[in-house]
C-alpha cells in the first residue's frame, strides 16, 4: 500500500494522507541552519549544532507521536470552529491533503470549509532562518472572517538542559516583542551572544509569548485556549515556557487569496556587543523584512531549487529501471548530504543530543557527496583529522560546534582510523587534489603537534599494524563498524553503557571485518603513497596488505564463508561451530571488496553463503541465527530482540557492500538484485509494511527471526546512503572515479541493454551512452571518445569545461 508518489520531474515526494504510518520527514537546510520537518509539520529547528543551539523544541519518545513542530491554526471567526491545515496538531478532517517533500523544502497544503491554504517551508541558501511561505485561499461563495494562529515552543538553546533541568529552565525564560518581531533571549543579558526571532509579514491582531497562556491549563497543542477563544493576551511572560505566537485577521472575499508569511530566524551578535548588552532587533529588522516580499521568498526558493539541480547535475542516470534512476538521480545524493551535513545528530530517532560527528560515520558519508561538494568534504577530511589521536586512532566523535573530540565516549575503535583513508582516497581521486596531502593538521590529543594529512594516513594503518592478535588479525578494541560487537567488555552493570563499558582486557579479542578493512584502505594507500613518490611506504603496506591476506585465508576462513571475529577467549564467532551467530554479513561483504578470496574462490563460496544463508525478501540479515540470549562475551549485539539491530536484522549499510563483492566477482544479476531489495522506492508499495520514509534509506529493517519483518526504522542517518550510491554508480553501472581518471566497468544484467550516465569529473562533462547489444554483463568491448576510438577503460582527465561524448560498447574486449 502506498501513502504517497514520486513525482520525478520536481525531484518531490507527495504524501496523500497526513496519518502516515510513521512520521516521514525532510530536512530544511543543510548547512548552518537546520530544520527536521515531517509531513504534518512537526520538527524543529537547531543552528548548527542539533544539542547547544537548538532554537525549538521537539518532545522525543512523544505521545500523541510527532510533537511539537511549526504550528499553524487557522479559525472561522463566524462559528468558532479551527484546524491546522497541516493536520497535526488538530487532526480534523481534511479534504485534499497533500504534502509535498522537495530538496530542501516542503509543502504541505489542505481544504477545510472551503478554506485552502498551502503553506511552504524552506530554508534559503546562506541565511539562518527559515521561511514558512503561506497561501490562503477562500474557495466558499461568500466572504470568510478568519483568524490566523502561528505557534512554536522555543528551546532554551541546549537541548540536554532544556530536557532535564527544570529547576532552572522554569524560571529563565525571556522575550521580548518588538516593532511585532517575537525575541526569544533567553540567557542573552548574560553569557549569550545569540537570540531567535519570529516575526510575521502581517499586522497582528494579537501575540503570545508563554505557553500556558496559549494553550491554557492542562490542555495540549490540539485545542489551545487562544484559538478556541480567538483572542490572545498580548502578555510578555517571564519564566515558563516561551512560545512565539502571532494572531492575524483575515478577512477574505470569495475567491479571495492572500500570502502571509512567517521568518524564524537565529542571530549572532559580534561577542564584543553581547553580553549584557542590550537587544536590537533592529540589526536583524532588514533581513526579516526582505523576506516578506513574496517576490523575494519565490526567488529564493527558486535558488535553492537550482543550487540542488546544479549539484545534482555532477551525476545523473537513465537506466531502464525507475526505481534506481529516482534514487541515484534525486534521493540518496540528497539523503548523502543530509548525513553528511548532520551525521548521527538529528533525527526522528537521534534526538540531536546523543551523538555528534561520528568518526567514522562521516567518513563513510563523505562518500556519497564528495562529487557534488568537493570542498566542504575537503573541510571535513581535514576537521576529522584534527579528531585523530597521535597514536593513529581517533576520538569516535566530536562536537560540530567546538569540533573538539568527545572525550566521554573516547576513542579505542580500531576500525575508527581506516575510514579515513578511504574517504581522503576518494577525495583525491574525484577531484585530483593531491595538494590535501600537505595540509597540516594537529592531533585532537597533541593540539601541538601538527603534521601533514598524509602523515596522519600512515598512521592511521600504522595503528592497526600495532594492534594485531594471536593470530595476525586486527585487535577489534572497544569494538569494529558493529559497534555492539563489545568483546571486551563483559558487561554485567545495567547502568554501564555498552559504548563507554571499560574494557576489560584488550589484548585478545579480533576482527576479521577490520583485516578486511585494513586491506582495503591499505591498498588505497599504497596507491597514494607510491604515486607521490613514497616507495617506502608504498612497499611497506604492500606487504602489510599481503600478510594481513594470507592471516584472513589461514584463520579468517570458517570453511563456508569468512569468520567475523576471535572473542576475548580466543573462540571463534560467525562460524558453524556456533549455535547461535553462526554466520555474519560484514565480513562476505567487505572482504570480497578488499579482494581477498577472488583468485582462490573462497569470495565466491562466501556470496554463495549469503545468498543461501541471510537473503531475504527484504534484504540481506546481518548474521543469523539471531542471539536469543544475552552473552557476555558479545555484549550489546545480544542484548537486542532477535531480529532487531545489530541482532539480525537487514542492517542496510552492510547491504551495498555484498552488492560491491557481487560486482567485484562479476555476479551481476546478483548484485542488482540485492541493491533492489532494499531501495526504498521499490519498497514503496509496502509503505505498510515498511512503515518508513520510501524516499530515503533506513538504518535497519527487521529480521526474519522478528513478526514484524520486513519494518523499517532509523531512516535518513545512516551510511547506507553513501554506500547504496557508491555500489550502484561506481559497481553496478560501472563508472568510477580512479586516481588516473574515469574508469568504466560495468556490471548490469544481461537484460540491460543500454542506460546513459551524464557525469561531471576533475573539469569536464562525460556524456556517456552504455550499449549492451549481445546482453553482456560486464566487459568493455569498446569506447569512443567524441567519436574516436579509445583504448583502455580508464577516461582520460579533460579539465577544458567542455561536454565528451562516451559510447561504450559492454561485452569483453574485441
Ligand atoms: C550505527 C552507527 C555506525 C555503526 C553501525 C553498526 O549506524 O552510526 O557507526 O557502524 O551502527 O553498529
Ligand atoms: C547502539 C546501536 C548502534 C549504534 C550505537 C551508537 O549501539 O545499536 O547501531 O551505532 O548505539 O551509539
Amino acid at each position: 500500500m502506498r501513502f504517497g508518489h514520486f513525482d520525478d520531474e520536481r525531484r518531490e515526494y507527495v504524501i496523500h494522507r497526513p496519518d502516515t504510518p510513521h512520521p516521514w520527514i525532510n530536512y530544511l537546510g543543510s548547512e548552518d541552519f537546520v530544520g527536521l520537518i515531517s509531513n504534518t509539520g512537526g520538527g524543529y529547528a537547531f543552528y548548527r549544532d542539533a544539542r547547544l543551539r537548538r532554537l525549538t523544541r521537539y518532545r522525543y519518545n512523544d505521545v500523541p507521536v510527532d510533537e511539537n513542530g511549526r504550528y499553524i491554526y487557522l479559525r472561522d471567526n463566524k462559528n468558532g470552529e479551527y484546524w491546522s491545515p497541516s493536520w497535526q496538531p488538530t487532526r480534523r478532517r481534511l479534504e485534499g491533503y497533500s504534502c509535498r517533500h522537495g530538496l530542501g523544502y516542503t509543502v504541505i497544503g489542505s481544504t477545510h470549509a472551503g478554506i485552502e491554504a498551502e503553506t511552504t517551508y524552506f530554508v534559503p541558501l546562506d541565511e539562518a532562518l527559515e521561511i514558512w511561505s503561506m497561501r490562503i485561499t477562500n474557495r466558499r461563495t461568500a466572504p470568510a472572517a478568519l483568524s490566523l494562529f502561528s505557534a512554536v515552543e522555543f528551546c532554551f538553546w541546549n537541548a540536554l538542559d532544556d530536557a532535564t533541568n527544570f529547576q532552572r529552565n522554569l524560571n529563565i525564560g525571556e522575550v521580548a516583542v518588538e516593532a511585532g518581531v517575537i525575541v526569544h533571549k533567553t540567557e542573552y543579558r548574560e553569557r549569550r551572544d545569540h537570540f531567535a526571532t519570529f516575526a510575521c509579514s502581517e499586522p497582528l491582531a494579537g501575540f503570545e509569548t508563554q505557553r500556558d497562556a496559549f494553550l491554557g491549563a492542562y490542555r495540549g497543542w490540539s485545542e489551545p485556549l487562544a484559538v478556541e477563544r480567538g483572542a490572545t493576551t498580548d502578555t510578555i511572560g517571564v519564566g515558563g515556557c516561551p512560545v512565539g505566537v502571532h494572531h492575524v485577521r483575515l478577512d477574505l472575499r470569495a475567491g479571495e487569496s492572500k500570502r502571509v508569511i512567517f521568518v524564524l530566524g537565529y542571530h549572532e551578535n559580534p561577542a564584543a556587543e553581547s553580553g549584557g548588552a542590550t537587544l536590537d532587533a533592529g540589526v536583524v529588522r532588514k533581513t526579516i523584512r526582505r523576506y516578506f516580499q513574496p517576490d523575494v521568498v519565490d526567488e529564493a526558493l527558486n535558488r535553492l531549487r537550482d543550487a540542488w539541480d546544479r549539484r545534482l547535475s555532477a551525476l545523473q542516470v537513465r537506466t531502464p529501471e525507475p526505481d534506481v534512476d529516482r534514487m541515484v538521480n534525486t534521493w540518496t545524493p540528497y539523503q548523502c548530504a543530509v548525513a553528511f551535513s548532520v551525521s548521527r545528530s538529528a533525527s526522528r530517532y537521534e534526538s540531536g543530543i546523543g551523538r555528534g560527528i561520528g568518526f567514522r560515520d562521516a567518513n563513510q558519508d563523505l562518500l556519497g557527496c564528495v562529487h557534488m561538494m568537493p570542498d566542504r568534504a575537503r573541510a571535513r577530511i581535514l576537521d576529522l583529522a584534527s579528531a585523530q589521536l597521535v597514536s593513529g586512532g581517533a576520538y569516535h566523535q566530536y562536537q560540530p560546534l567546538t569540533r573538539r573530540g568527545n572525550d566521554e565516549i573516547g576513542s579505542g575503535f580500531n576500525d575508527d582510523p581506516l575510514w579515513l583513508i578511504l574517504s581522503a582516497a576518494a577525495y583525491i581521486k574525484e577531484t585530483g587534489d593531491w595538494e590535501v596531502l600537505e595540509e597540516r593538521v594537529a592531533y585532537g590529543d597533541e593540539p601541538r603537534t601538527a603534521e601533514p594529512l598524509y602523515e596522519h594516513l600512515v598512521r592511521a594503518a600504522d595503528y592497526t599494524l600495532a594492534r594485531l592478535g594471536p593470530h595476525g588479525l586486527p585487535l577489534i578494541g572497544r569494538a569494529d563498524w558493529n559497534d555492539c560487537l563489545n568483546l571486551n567488555s563483559h558487561s554485567t552493570d545495567p547502568d554501564e553503557p555498552f559504548q563507554t563499558a571499560p574494557i576489560r582486557d584488550g589484548g585478545t579479542a579480533e576482527s576479521v571485518f577490520i583485516a578486511g578493512l585494513f586491506c582495503l584502505a591499505g591498498e588505497e594507500l599504497e596507491g597514494i603513497a607510491s604515486r607521490i613518490g613514497d616507495g617506502t611506504t608504498a612497499s611497506r603496506l604492500r606487504s602489510a596488505v599481503v600478510g594481513m591476506r594470507t592471516a584472513v585465508a589461514e584463520h579468517g576462513w570458517d570453511g563456508g564463508w569468512f569468520l567475523r571475529a576471535y572473542d576475548a577467549r580466543g573462540d571463534k564467532l560467525g562460524s558453524r561451530e556456533n549455535d547461535e551467530g553462526r554466520i555474519f554479513v560484514e565480513p562476505q561483504g567487505i572482504c570480497p571488496m578488499a579482494g581477498i578470496g577472488i583468485e582462490d574462490g573462497k569470495a565466491d563460496t562466501a556470496l554463495d553463503a549469503v545468498g543461501r544463508e541471510l537473503l531475504t525478501d527484504h534484504g540481506i540479515l546481518l548474521l543469523q541465527p539471531a542471539y536469543t540470549t544475552y552473552r557476555l562475551n558479545l555484549g550489546e549485539i545480544s542484548s537486542y530482540p532477535p531480529g532487531y539491530k545489530e541482532n539480525g536484522s537487514v542492517f542496510c549499510h552492510t547491504n551495498p557492500w555484498v552488492v560491491i563483492a557481487a560486482c567485484r566477482l562479476g555476479r551481476a544479476e546478483e548484485a542488482w538484485d540485492y541493491a533492489l531489495r532494499i531501495n526504498p522506492a521499490r519498497r514503496e508499495e509496502i509503505s505498510e509494511v515498511h512503515e518508513c520514509e520510501p524516499y530515503v534509506y533506513a538504518q535497519t529493517i527487521v529480521g526474519r527471526d522478528a513478526e514484524d519483518h520486513g519494518r523499517a526504522r532509523n531512516s535518513w542517518l545512516t551510511g547506507t546512503a553513501s554506500w547504496a550510491y557508491v555500489a550502484t554508480t561506481q559497481w553496478i553501472l560501472g563508472i568510477r572515479p580512479t586516481f588516473d581518471g574515469l574508469e568504466i566497468d560495468p556490471c548490469v544484467p544481461a537484460g540491460v541493454r543500454e542506460y546513459r550516465v551524464s557525469r561531471r569529473f576533475r573539469g569536464a562533462t562525460y556524456d556517456i551512452l552504455i550499449e549492451n547489444p549481445d546482453g553482456a554483463t560486464g566487459g568493455v568491448r569498446k569506447i569512443r571518445i567524441d567519436g574516436e576510438r579509445f583504448d583502455g577503460s580508464v577516461l582520460p582527465v579533460f579539465e577544458d569545461g567542455k561536454t565528451h561524448d562516451v559510447t561504450v560498447t559492454l561485452g569483453g574486449p574485441s
